[in-house]
């Protein structure tokens, strides 16, 4: 019987000591040329002791003109390596994977990067949508280009010492953007139908593929549904996965984007998710059919969960924010103690408000941890002030570098 602390050995060959997996938490500690520092090492450092038997990164772009936050650190031809490597080997023998992601049109207009996605949809949040450019509908080239930015920044992860790389395609990002046929209006072989809609996560996946060695882990993390009327969902999750084949190690299932906000407990189709793992009985429908370990995260703030997980037939229990606020959980789950903390809440009305104040909330609690600090985590209307004066700084950098660089630079 499988439990938390049973170890798996993946196709590449990476044997995990145990079930609990850090998932990707977007760290904004980047520091100038959008490099990581000894703030990330700090970080890495805790988790690498933890217990987790694998912990992956916040999310790390493949192009510098495209960040989600100008926090954001990038890996790319111009990046010094010699940072990231401090950054592979700060988790000690707990491998490290690194998550890559492109932002496709979920840039804000304020930080004047590109914004690219397979048709010219817009960002939907009702009177904030204008925070978001309509994008530029990609072109074959432009493709082109992406997926060998995705299999450049998987070569570098590898060349640093990270153990693997985990391919974002959740959230309502560009690979997820494709598979979506809300903002996927394309009438060329990269979208229409699914098979179509998925060729540009495909693509990425078979170009990583080609270009690392055999023992580098390759994994996806993929929505189990956008949540959304006639959006991405579980049957096409499940296609997805089985056309995947063995290519990868693990898919990570998670759900929701900017615009149906999932993961924070609200959804555009107004089914609420306030259970723990709150993905379970949707995603867990993907389980026996799947050829290749399936891992959950969502709502795991117990040891208790995350062995509900496992049972219901899943390789791997993901945890976020509750590692945030206890790097050690792991090690005590393993060791028996079903030690439990409650997430951040905010009793603000608006979702969208509630939502970035509880983010900020978590984010703030991983800077701590990079300044050498403890503090608890802060309460989430404080945390988001403080938040958006720590974004201001960031982007005002951000955009200092690059008008330094006006060859790349393209205003939305
Ligand atoms: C502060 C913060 C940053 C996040 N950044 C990322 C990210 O970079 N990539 C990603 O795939 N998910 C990201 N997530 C989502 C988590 O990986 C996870 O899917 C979600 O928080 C639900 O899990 P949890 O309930 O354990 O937090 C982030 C979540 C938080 C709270």
């Amino acid at each position: 019987m499988v439990s938390v602390a049973s170890p798996l050995t993946l196709r590449s060959g990476t044997t995990l000591q145990n079930r609990i997996v850090k998932a990707a938490m977007e760290e904004q500690l980047a520091a100038g040329g959008q490099q990581p520092d000894e703030r990330i090492e700090r970080l890495y450092r805790r988790w690498g002791a933890g217990g987790a038997g694998l912990v992956i990164t916040g999310h790390v772009m493949v192009d510098r003109r495209a960040l989600a936050q100008p926090g954001d650190v990038v890996l790319d031809g111009t990046s010094d390596l010699v940072p990231f490597r401090r950054w592979a080997s700060a988790s000690g023998t707990t491998p490290v994977w690194m998550q890559i992601n492109h932002p496709g049109r979920v840039v804000l207009r304020d930080t004047g990067v590109l914004a690219l996605a397979p048709s010219a949809t817009r960002v939907d949040l009702g009177a904030l949508s204008s925070l978001y450019p309509t994008p530029k509908p990609m072109t074959v080239a432009d493709i082109d280009e992406v997926i060998g930015q995705f299999a450049t920044t998987a070569v570098l992860a590898q060349d640093a010492g990270f153990g693997g790389v985990e391919i974002h395609a959740a959230h309502g990002y560009l690979l997820s953007q494709f598979l979506s046929p809300l903002v996927n209006r394309r009438d060329d072989e990269w979208g229409g139908s699914l098979r179509n809609r998925a060729r540009l996560l495909l693509r990425v996946v078979d170009a990583v593929h080609a270009r690392v060695r055999p023992g580098f882990g390759i994994a996806v993390k993929l929505n189990s549904a956008d949540f959304q009327r006639g959006g991405f969902d579980i049957d096409d999750a499940g296609r997805v996965i089985e056309w995947l084949g063995d290519r990868v190690d693990f898919v990570e299932l998670s759900g929701g984007s900017v615009e149906s906000l999932a993961t924070s407990g609200h959804t555009a189709d107004d089914r609420t998710l306030e259970r723990e793992a709150y993905f379970l009985d949707l995603a867990g429908r993907l389980v026996g059919r799947a050829a290749v370990p399936l891992m959950l995260t969502g709502g795991i703030r117990r040891g208790a969960i995350a062995e509900r997980v496992l049972d219901r037939g899943f390789a791997l229990a993901g945890v976020a924010t509750a590692l945030a606020q206890d790097p050690e959980l792991p090690r005590r789950w393993l060791a028996g103690d079903d030690a439990e903390v409650a997430p951040p809440r905010s009793v603000v009305r608006a979702k969208l408000v509630r939502a970035a104040a509880v983010q900020a909330a978590v984010t703030g609690r991983l800077h701590a941890i990079g300044c050498g600090k403890d503090s608890p985590t802060r309460p989430p209307i404080l945390a988001l002030v403080i938040d958006r004066r720590r974004r201001s700084r960031q982007l005002a950098r951000y955009r200092r570098d690059n008008a330094t660089d006006a060859g790349t630079r393209v205003d939305v």
